[in-house]
């Protein structure tokens, strides 16, 4: 007898250029279980994300969108909507994010709106954008949230990531509860720190970014901080048909650090 082809799942990854996104999308496309749509702010970024993990350029589709922007995300959600009419989407990441430094005297409105409007706002547009193609994929889909340790216990001077991150999380349970009858599961990963290029931001020399990783690691009961692949890893488990069952979990994935 003929073996079926198993088509492809589609997922969308926002913040498809940074550390967790890239590691992310290397971990799907290695299972050949996934297309994918990344979504990123730089074009650019973007084109060369796409051909460094898809050279044959048919798995990986981009769209530039600034996630700060209500009209761009529903343009792009228009696009993806076109292109995925039939078969729907399995999965939406919520990955992309943004760290305004800032504490109870010094938090800007600028800052404020910034994490408010990336780090949750887009979080619930694209998820409500996209629900109709959800609800298309046969046999349910995915909902994943990329919180932060941060949403639980908060930074410090990182005030208005750390409210917005809790609210995420909150989002998460929200739909959660909602969505069920509908067959989507929605869970929230919280990393704890994890290398990636939003700590180069803040770090100029890598001397000095490696000295910082390496005095947290010191302090985690793991014994390092984290890699993107430990954040990709849990992507993937909460995707496969073994989390099927799962829905508004909170997974911290931090080495231990929220226990001391
Ligand atoms: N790294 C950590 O220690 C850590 C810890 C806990 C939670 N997290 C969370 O994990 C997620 C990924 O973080 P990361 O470490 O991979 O950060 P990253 O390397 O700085 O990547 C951030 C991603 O978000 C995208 N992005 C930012 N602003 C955007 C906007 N306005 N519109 C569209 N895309 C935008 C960036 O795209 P462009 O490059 O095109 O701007 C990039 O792809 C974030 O939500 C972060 O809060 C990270």
């Amino acid at each position: 007898m003929a073996s079926r082809r198993i088509e492809a799942k589609t997922v969308i990854i926002t913040g498809g250029t940074g550390g967790i996104g890239i590691e992310t999308a290397k971990t799907l496309l290695e299972t050949k279980q996934y297309k994918l749509i990344l979504i990123g702010k730089d074009p650019e970024k973007l084109k060369k994300t796409a051909k460094e993990l898809d050279p044959s350029n048919d798995l990986v589709q981009t769209f530039a969108c600034d996630l700060a922007f209500p009209d761009q995300i529903k343009k792009t959600i228009e696009k993806i909507s076109v292109l995925n009419a039939r078969s729907g989407i399995y999965a939406v990441i919520n990955n992309a994010g943004v760290y305004p430094f800032g504490n109870a005297t010094n938090t800007t409105l600028t800052g404020w709106n910034e994490a408010m409007d990336i780090n949750l706002r887009a979080a619930f547009l694209m998820i409500q954008g996209v629900l109709p193609l959800l609800t298309k994929s046969i046999g349910g889909a995915r909902i994943i949230n990329v919180s932060s340790t941060a949403g639980i216990l908060p930074n410090h001077f990182a005030l208005a990531y750390s409210v917005s991150k809790a609210a995420l999380i909150h989002l998460t349970k929200t739909l959660a509860k909602e969505l069920g009858k509908d067959g989507i599961t929605v869970n929230c990963l919280c990393p704890g720190i994890i290398k990636s290029p939003m700590h180069e931001a803040y770090h100029p020399s890598e001397g000095e970014l490696e000295e910082f990783y390496a005095k947290r690691g010191s302090i985690i009961p793991l014994g390092r901080v984290g890699e993107p692949s430990d954040v990709a890893g849990a992507i993937r488990f909460f995707l496969s048909p073994e989390a099927s069952w799962l829905t508004g979990d909170v997974c911290v994935i931090d080495g231990g650090r929220l226990l001391l």
